[in-house]
């Protein structure tokens, strides 16, 4: 992974000699109605830079919205050869998630003009607390650096190569360690991202599970990949049940994180972090219509968002147990593919115990399948704890649109510290309920369940399928069916995949 390199700078802004230097800027007009013109002001506190942006602000064309862009060539009074302003919309409502979008808009800003360095200030810490701002900036420069154009033979390399965060000298301490954490969850969010963006020929689960090995070893984790033959002997009947209709080998991916100078079996928590990793979704027998069914190449998001988030624990070295299980597989029409009215027994969690009976209705609710055995075996690890991510269901996406992702728990004190983690991580997950009527939707004459629940509550019953497997164990379900994926480019993101839930599952599993 080439990655652009990132600085702190604590000398004034005016000084800075840079290709281009990025203050924010933000709207403090608080009257509303046809006679309240937008108010913006630079939220820097240097002198110089105000005024080289004084008459550009005072005209009125600058409004300072949200991503808003302004550039000025050859600044008076400035080192920097260009200013460029960028709007966080109104400054009463301005977060640290603004920051961060600002920052990967500054770095969106320079790419197609071939400006490959810059510096970006935060702005004053009595706005917005440094520290937070400074790592969410880092964020948003990794995030905004990222295009998908990796298989154009005219690629032109645009990537940035330099960024530097210019913080007022004043909140030194406060931003070292924060920007360092940036650096980390930027490049993992990105290397996620890279994962999601290959296409399913390029990215088989053989693949998968090597590109999990090497970021393992290079960070130090502890990997295993299996296949078929592990599958067999754990008995995975849902897992193999999906992978047996593709000629290409399942993976199931083992990530381990054990922290320093924790004493082996203290009883403390052990986090499961089980993944979706689909690397294309026909829906098999169950066959998908045509259109957009190249999409469905991103129907691993799941499991490498988990693989992102191992590479920034290990990282950033959390006193707590970490497991990390992806099932990957394709899930293809083949002569030997399974059917519909086929039953399936899942992974027994203990040897004595029968695995579950699961009736295919549906070879397309493929993932729930895949999951419930990588659920199993978290638990079967020894995971106390568990987090699920996948691209599970359209139906989520019918629920809640392409803004927010559905989340699902069975333990409310679970699900207190991932909504905590959110604030942190700026992303948008919206809890949907569980419940017994819902559970209903799902039980089989044949067998135990059903692997679809019908149209009604389709995220849910999804959930609920989940939820048999996770049993008693304190469990969270991500379904970013409906966020995996950026269908239109934004000023501080680009078309194509997000890395999202890597922030958040990463926030959450610092918080034990
Ligand atoms: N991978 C899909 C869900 C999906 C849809 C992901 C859109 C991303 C965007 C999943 O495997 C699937 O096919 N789900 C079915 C379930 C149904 C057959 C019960 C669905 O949502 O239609
Ligand atoms: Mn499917
Ligand atoms: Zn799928």
């Amino acid at each position: 992974m080439i990655s652009m390199r990132t600085q702190l700078s604590f000398a004034n802004l005016a000084g800075i000699e840079t290709e281009l230097l990025a203050v924010l800027a933000a709207d403090t007009q608080t009257a509303k109605g046809p006679d309240a013109k937008p108010e913006p002001v630079l939220l820097t506190a240097d002198e110089a830079v105000k005024a080289a942006a004084a008459a550009v602000l005072a005209s009125g064309e600058y409004k300072a919205g949200a991503n808003e862009t302004l550039l000025l060539h050859a600044p008076a009074g400035l080192a920097a050869k260009r200013l460029l302003i960028v709007g966080l919309g109104k400054q009463a409502k301005a977060t640290v998630h603004s920051v961060r979008n600002a920052a990967g808009t500054a770095v969106r800003f320079t790419k197609p003009r071939g400006i490959r360095e810059l510096a970006f200030a935060l702005p004053e810490a009595e706005l917005l607390a440094a520290g937070p701002c400074a790592r969410a900036a880092i964020e948003g420069a990794f995030v905004g650096d990222f295009d998908p154009d990796t298989y154009r033979s005219d690629r032109k390399d645009q990537s940035v190569k330099s960024f530097t965060l210019a913080v007022p000298a004043a909140d030194k301490t406060a931003v070292e360690a924060a920007f360092a954490e940036g650096v980390i969850v930027g490049e993992s969010q990105n290397f996620t991202r890279s994962l999601v963006n290959e296409p399913g020929n390029k990215l088989t689960p053989t693949i998968l599970g090597q590109r999990a090995a090497e970021m393992a070893a290079e960070v130090g984790l502890g990997w295993e990949v299996h296949s078929t033959e592990k599958l067999h002997e754990l008995k995975m009947g849902a897992f193999w049940s999906v992978s047996q209709g593709s000629e290409e080998p399942p993976a199931l991916i083992v990530l381990r994180y054990e922290p320093e100078g924790l004493a082996k079996d203290d009883g403390g928590p052990v986090l499961g972090l089980v993944g979706k990793g689909i690397t294309f979704d026909s829906g098999g027998i169950s066959l998908k219509p045509g259109a957009d069914m190249d999409k469905m190449k991103y129907d691993m998001a799941g499991g490498a968002a988990m693989i992102g988030a191992m590479r920034a624990i290990a990282l950033l070295k959390p006193r707590v147990r970490v497991i990390g299980v992806v099932c990957a597989a394709e899930n293809m029409p083949d002569g030997k593919a399974q059917k519909p009215g086929d039953v399936q027994t899942a992974m027994p969690l203990t040897p004595d115990k029968p695995g579950k009976t699961i009736e295919i209705l549906n070879t397309d609710a493929e993932g729930r399948l895949v999951l419930a055995d990588g659920l199993t075996y978290a638990r079967q690890l020894g995971a106390t704890h568990l987090i699920d991510a996948a691209t599970l269901t359209g139906a989520c996406v019918v629920a809640l649109g392409m803004i927010n992702a559905g989340a699902f728990s069975n333990d409310e004190a679970i699900y207190a510290k991932f909504d905590a983690a959110l604030a942190t991580s700026g992303e948008k997950f919206w809890r949907l309920p569980l419940g017994d009527e819902y559970a209903e939707q799902i039980k089989s004459e044949i067998g135990d369940i059903k692997n679809t629940g019908g149209r009604w509550g389709g995220a849910i019953t999804a959930a609920e399928f989940l939820k048999v497997f996770a049993e008693e164990t304190p469990w969270i379900h991500l379904d970013i069916a409906g966020l995996a994926w950026v269908e239109d480019s934004r000023p501080y993101i680009a078309k194509g995949p997000s890395g999202v839930a890597v922030r958040s599952i990463l926030e959450w599993v610092r918080s034990y």
